[in-house]
């Protein structure tokens, strides 16, 4: 057999080993279709052809980042929510007043297919650009049938045109719609029943996930939604404890939720169930910094308890318009007090079992997806060391080289700034609006 490529002249952090990195220095990896053929110190390299081969320059090697939890497609921004804030106005109380989430999904509803896309696209550049080379990506801004279609086609279409890996989560649980003010229960029926047929019998979801919080759903609110999403089996997620301890981490577990998330608030009790059912927890520092928080994760109770910690970017126009994920890297050190080898597995190996895809990726060893992050640094725990240095050299998914977008301005962009990429032929700028 001939490889199709060979990897030389690098040093691996294959974050394959419960602690530490897994270094293996003066390395050499080998693809074969897509997979990790071969492995290990150059010195042990068997005499082998390959059709390509590239030398790294002592570049190091981890396995391509994995952003577990994004919201990463909506339309508009937040920015005036953002001042607000800073005047001292909490994130509750403007989702009380019909702002927050609610401001994002007007937004969100008025945008066409391929606004969203548009938006989606430079979003994820910059994720890429920062060793991304898998990323889920939440619906929650559509809150109606059509919109919430939308959202998740947007998320398809991303994950058919980059070369990055798009898990969708449906998450039509992330606020009561105002037209449903007077009667919440047609709102979850609407979402556990039509909205998540639609969306199943078109492909869109790998997951659903649902807000347990005061100011979004209520426990029984949330179990009608995950019985009926459960049946069909599919994986859960949820956000949980992140204003409050609603119990959310053990309603979690108590559904075998692949991950809960954000958790500032959760118990010792929400902890050992969530240890109990292997349930990830995955933490937001992004959102936890955003929204000035000072109540930390129980970090200390889930290393006491083996429950694995996954770190994501949160990307979203409220409480995380954070598109750095080695921002997070470095947040989840200096915030919640990981260490940088916790935070880069949460980031690889962790985010990956909050995703189901532990035994496909998120490590590097032979048989896992060839997706692997070349960076110019001289030891990995730079990756939560630095902040705004771009260190990345180039990507490999599913192992094919992908040289990294360049950083992007995020939309909005006023339309007369836009280049005009595409011929003066008319192109409807938006699809029909639809609600
Ligand atoms: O993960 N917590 C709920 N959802 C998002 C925030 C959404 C928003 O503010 O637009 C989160 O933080
Ligand atoms: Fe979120």
């Amino acid at each position: 057999m001939i490889w199709d490529r060979l990897l030389r002249n690098l040093h691996l952090a294959t974050l394959a080993e419960p602690d530490g990195w897994g270094t293996i220095r003066d390395a050499a990896v080998a693809f074969h279709d897509g997979r990790i053929a071969w492995l290990g110190p150059a010195a042990e390299l068997p005499h082998q052809a390959a059709r390509q081969v590239t030398d790294l320059g002592g570049a190091w090697v981890t396995p391509g980042l994995i952003d577990c939890h994004t919201h990463l497609i909506f339309a508009g921004n937040r920015v005036e929510e953002f001042e607000r804030r800073l005047e001292g106005v909490s994130y509750a109380e403007i989702a009380a007043r019909g702002g927050g989430i609610m401001a994002t999904v007007r937004a969100t509803r008025g945008a066409g297919l391929e606004e969203l896309v548009e938006a989606g696209r430079e979003r994820l550049g910059n994720l890429l650009r920062e060793g991304v080379t898998t990323v889920e990506i939440k619906s929650g801004y559509g809150l109606d049938p059509e919109s919430e279609l939308r959202m998740l086609r947007a998320a398809r279409i991303l994950g058919r045109e980059l070369p990055v890996s798009v898990t969708t989560t449906f998450l039509g649980l992330h606020a009561l719609p105002p037209e449903y003010a007077e009667d919440r229960a047609a709102y979850v029926d609407l979402v556990a029943g039509e909205m998540l047929e639609r969306a199943l019998a078109e492909g869109l979801v790998d997951m659903v996930d649902a807000f347990l919080e005061g100011i979004a759903f209520t426990a029984e609110e949330v179990g009608r939604l995950f019985r009926v999403a459960k049946a069909r089996g599919l994986p859960l997620r949820l956000h949980a404890d992140q204003l409050a301890d609603g119990g959310g981490a053990a309603l979690a577990a108590s559904f075998g939720a692949l991950s809960a998330d954000h958790l500032e608030y959760t118990s010792e009790a929400g902890v050992r169930a969530m240890a109990e059912a292997g349930t990830v927890a995955v933490l937001l520092p992004g959102a936890f910094y955003t929204l000035r928080e000072t109540r930390r994760p129980p970090v200390e109770a889930f290393r006491r308890h083996g429950v694995p910690m996954a770190v994501a970017t949160d990307v979203n126009p409220g409480s995380s318009p954070l598109l750095s994920p080695l921002a997070a890297l470095n947040m989840a050190c200096i915030l919640f007090g990981l260490r940088p080898v916790e935070a880069v597995r949460g980031m690889t190996a962790h985010a990956a079992r909050a995703l189901g895809l532990a035994e496909d990726r998120g490590t590097l060893g032979i048989g896992k997806r060839a997706d692997l992050a070349v960076w110019r640094i001289a030891h990995p725990a730079e990756l939560c060391y630095w902040l705004g240095a771009d260190p990345l050299e180039l990507l490999f998914i599913a192992g094919e080289p992908v040289v990294p977008p360049a950083r992007r301005i995020v939309p909005p962009r006023p339309a007369a700034l836009r280049p005009s990429l595409r011929p003066a032929a008319r192109q409807p700028r938006r699809a029909p609006r639809s609600r």
